[in-house]
């Protein structure tokens, strides 16, 4: 059975996975960054890059050694190559294609919001397309639809913040560490919803766009008023937090889905973890008859394993990638085909 080796360096961590045509799991690690950055209160793209090339070949190891595999075994080669911060990129993209070309092994460039659409494919309740699929992270929240030809297309997206760097931002108002999402998730669930009163972001548009800067500057203007919150106060004010963004997302996502006369919704990226977001969704969804894949929370963040099961995906398409492939800050996912500029029958 094929065996692909996936890297993903796109931001803050070193994710390397091993995975298998069948979408098994043979290896995956994660090196996390978080501590390097947390002096500075958010990702400095410089001393990251630095980091990924000091880990990227020690989470290599540790995968072949979960796997109990050695190169040999490794059929196909990937990397996420667009978008995110170019100097991290560089170094999982260099170190794949490195090792495709020491083993004369096809690489395949992925595109990370590919990846996060496709994290939970080859798992049990996995959709077949067409399906819409909202992705929320700490530098994206944008809808897609992909067709039978699983080729994607942005449906709306955030005018302003995504959903991941309202959290962080307002958590860190809150005295949370870096990144706060799953502070706040955790921190909601003992909290009380209803009193402290949010404006709900674009209350009266109908478009499939989000809004969070006005939520994040009425939440830090509200904090600067109150002063510091800690217990229940703290626990209710991220309770009520957690809900009006979690209903925004939950709100345009069926729509989307509604819109597009589809039956099925995926959803991915680092803020999909949040409980409440997929407690809304699953009530929203069941009423309305629509099939929700809801991956699991390790999925959702940012991981290898979903970079190679873009990558199979791909594969199947025949679609592979040239070694001389570019790494990309921005890259619509409408344009993804710009990775694949050599095709072989597979
Ligand atoms: O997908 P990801 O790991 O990296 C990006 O591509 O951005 O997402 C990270 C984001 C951060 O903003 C983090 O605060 C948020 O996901 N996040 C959460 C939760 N877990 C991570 N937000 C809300 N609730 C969570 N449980
Ligand atoms: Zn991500």
């Amino acid at each position: 059975m094929k065996k692909i080796l996936a890297f993903e360096t796109s931001c803050d961590d070193t994710a390397v996975a091993i995975v298998a045509e069948n979408g098994d799991i043979l290896g995956d690690a994660i090196y996390s960054q978080l501590q390097i950055h947390h002096p500075y209160g958010g990702v400095v793209p410089e001393i990251g890059s630095r980091a990924h090339i000091e880990q990227i070949r020690l989470v290599t190891a540790e995968v072949f050694h979960q796997a109990g595999l050695s190169p040999h075994d490794i059929d196909t080669v990937a990397a996420t190559c667009a978008p995110g911060l170019v100097g991290p990129l560089l170094v999982g993209a260099q170190f794949a294609k490195g090792f495709a070309e020491s083993r004369s092994l096809p690489f395949i460039a992925v595109h990370h919001i590919e990846g996060h659409i496709f994290a939970g494919s080859k798992e049990p309740g996995f959709p077949e397309a067409p399906f819409v699929a909202l992705v929320v992270s700490g530098g994206h929240t944008a809808l897609y639809e992909c067709n039978e030809h699983l080729a994607t297309r942005c449906l709306g997206q955030t005018r302003d913040d995504a959903a991941g760097e309202a959290f962080d931002k307002i958590g860190r108002a809150l005295g949370l560490s870096y990144p706060a999402g799953k502070l706040i998730d955790d921190l909601a669930k003992d909290g009380d919803a209803s009193r402290f009163r949010f404006p709900k972001p674009m209350r009266h548009d109908e478009s499939l766009d989000f809004s969070f800067s006005g939520l994040k500057t009425f939440a830090l203007e509200t904090l600067k008023k109150s002063g510091p919150l800690i217990g229940q106060d703290l626990s209710d004010f991220c309770a009520g937090l957690s809900a009006v963004i979690a209903d925004s997302l939950s709100l345009r996502a069926l729509r989307a889905v509604k819109q597009c006369g589809h039956q099925a919704l995926v959803i991915g990226g680092g803020v999909a973890a949040n409980s409440t977001l997929r407690a809304r969704l699953d009530e929203m969804c069941r009423k309305d008859s629509i099939a929700l894949f809801l991956p699991r929370p390790r999925l959702c963040t940012d991981n290898a394993v979903m970079i190679a099961r873009a990558a199979f995906i791909k594969l199947k398409q025949g679609k592979t990638s040239d070694l001389c492939v570019d790494v990309m800050a921005h890259l619509p996912i409408e344009s993804s085909d710009k990775l694949y500029q050599r095709t072989y029958s597979a």
